[in-house]
């Protein structure tokens, strides 16, 4: 086999990469990314990327076609992958998001890629009350990142057949230690405010549902997307990606890092207004078709896990939300000193 993975060098991408590498041993790997956070290393062992056969380092919306002679699959990571970095480059999210994620599809449709896997996400549910959201629940996307998750679906479905098999991962949020950690994920912020200051700030009233999911399970499920029967599923399949007991309020996941970091001390704001996003999402379909492959971790072990990468780390930073653990200070200090431009492609010679 020989797979592409674009945008492996964010924060999952490491250990997409190296789950990969361990389930299908004789694969050649490929990774395109544009690097807007490769120096963002975490106590990384050695560089993630020696771990692909070849990186190349390039822009998803210029992708050369000339990559895809001979590929069996695409993983398209590649995005700006949040909220707050969405609403600050608006225009970008939706070009690399959503158009050039359809055009590298049709491109690789065209070149007889089998397989594309798309990173898409459950917050496109939004702001749902009322029972868990199924596959086939009203979508309700808030953010300009969740509208273009939504419209790469959209376009995604139609291409897909007998010999273009598509598989969009609605991920829960992201949890854990990655060798490009980020602190912009609600379970590693309260872990790190845990270990930094011993206090955890809810900026809501901690009463939002967030379903999460360990960075390790979403490579899982990657691994099951790559090699997955359609005649289970179909040609075309959405699918929420997470477990049910892993569906939890906000104020609970704080509760659960006091219970592993002792004498810490969580401020819940009473009079914030309601958080935007709360949903609580149903896994049935993805039990259903990856009982294999179901996410073996549980909350307690990636709180653990997160506490001592950042030990490890040696981690004390109170003012991390100012740090380029948080990808919109690396995006807009990139933009600041001149490095990249307003639709975020690079400068050259700034
Ligand atoms: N982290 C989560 O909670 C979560 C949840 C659901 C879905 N996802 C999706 O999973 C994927 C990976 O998420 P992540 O957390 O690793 O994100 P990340 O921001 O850490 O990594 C994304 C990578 O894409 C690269 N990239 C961005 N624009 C590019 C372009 N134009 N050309 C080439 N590369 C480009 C970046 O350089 C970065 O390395 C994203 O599609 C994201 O939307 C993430």
């Amino acid at each position: 086999m020989k797979i592409l993975i674009t945008g492996n060098m964010g924060y999952i991408g490491p250990w997409v990469v190296r789950h990969v590498r361990t389930s299908f041993p004789e694969a050649t790997l490929l990774g395109f990314d544009m690097g807007f956070f490769a120096h963002c290393l975490t106590n990384a062992p050695i560089l993630p990327e020696c771990r692909v056969d070849m990186q190349y380092f390039g822009d998803v919306r210029n992708f050369p076609k000339h990559l895809l002679t001979d590929l069996d699959a695409i993983v398209n990571l590649a995005a700006i992958s949040n909220d707050p970095m969405g609403k600050a480059f608006e225009d970008a999210t939706h070009e690399i998001n959503h158009r050039a994620s359809i055009e590298l599809a049709k491109n690789a449709k065209e070149a007889k890629v089998g397989t594309f896997i798309y990173a898409s996400s459950c917050s496109m549910y939004g702001y749902a009350e009322g029972d868990a959201k199924s596959e086939d629940s009203p979508l309700n996307p808030l953010t300009a990142y969740a509208k273009s998750k939504v419209s790469s679906e959209a376009d995604l479905r139609p291409l897909a057949d007998k010999s273009f098999k598509v598989t969009c991962l609605r991920f829960s949020t992201a949890c854990g230690m990655s060798d490009r950690l980020r602190l912009d994920l609600v379970l590693n912020d309260f872990v790190a405010g845990a270990v930094a200051s011993k206090k955890i700030n809810i900026l809501s009233d901690g009463s939002p549902w967030r379903p999460l999911i360990n960075v390790k399970d979403m490579a899982r499920a990657i691994e099951w997307a790559l090699t997955r029967d359609p005649t289970l599923g179909g040609d075309f399949l959405a699918v929420n990606v997470g477990s049910d007991r892993w569906n939890y309020q906000v104020k609970e996941l704080a509760e659960a890092v006091a219970k592993v970091i002792p004498n810490v001390e969580i401020s819940i704001n009473k009079n914030a207004p309601p958080d935007k996003r709360s949903y609580k999402v149903n896994f049935n379909l993805f039990r259903k078709v990856a009982p294999d492959h179901q996410p073996q971790y549980d909350l307690i072990t990636t709180i653990e896990e997160l506490r001592d990468g950042l030990l490890s780390m040696k981690f004390k930073d109170e003012d991390y939300h100012n740090s380029n653990l948080m990808r919109i200070k690396v995006l807009t200090q990139l933009r600041e000193t001149g490095f990249i431009t307003e639709r975020l492609q690079w400068v050259i010679n700034p």
